[in-house]
């Protein structure tokens, strides 16, 4: 399992921008992490790799999940800090996350459906650093 360790915001960006080739074209990148962790910023990185404008990648406080447009397929940003729990089916997340095009979740420990395959990455507070580690799923 691979970790990393960014000093700046600019590190975790790459390091998003770096992982876009491994998800291409259908991955799931989970994401956890504390509020302010950096999981936005890693996505704005992905983002930004796969010819998506980086600012359109925010944490909006009520949606659950936005598409992007750009590259070959897009990019679903999901963030389920907010779901509630009858809102996931309604919301197709299962289905959203078997289907075309990367998806990139935050706060990927409240999803309400296992997930076989992915990337998923822990991002921790250390300081003014951060700490990355790829987690094993199962
Ligand atoms: N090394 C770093 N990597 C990423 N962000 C950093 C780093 N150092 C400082 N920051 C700052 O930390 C904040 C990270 O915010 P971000 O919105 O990405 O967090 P988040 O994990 O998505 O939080 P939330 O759960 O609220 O959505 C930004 O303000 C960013 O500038
Ligand atoms: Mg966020």
């Amino acid at each position: 399992m691979r970790s990393w360790r960014s000093r700046h915001e600019a590190d975790t960006r790459e390091i998003g921008a770096r992982l876009a080739v491994e998800l291409e074209p259908d991955g799931v990148l989970l994401l956890t992490g504390d509020l302010g962790a950096g999981k936005t910023v890693l996505v704005q990185g992905l983002a930004a790799a796969l010819g998506i404008d980086p600012r359109q990648v925010q944490s909006p406080t009520f949606t659950v999940v936005r598409e992007h447009q750009g590259g070959q397929r897009g990019l679903a940003h999901i963030d389920l800090y907010r779901l509630e729990p009858d809102e996931a089916a309604a919301l197709g997340i299962e289905e959203l996350l078997a289907g075309p095009g990367i998806k990139a979740v935050e706060w990927a420990e409240r999803l309400p459906c296992p997930v076989a395959d992915g990337i998923w990455l822990e991002i921790r507070r250390q300081g003014e650093e951060r700490s990355i580690r790829e987690r094993r799923i199962d």
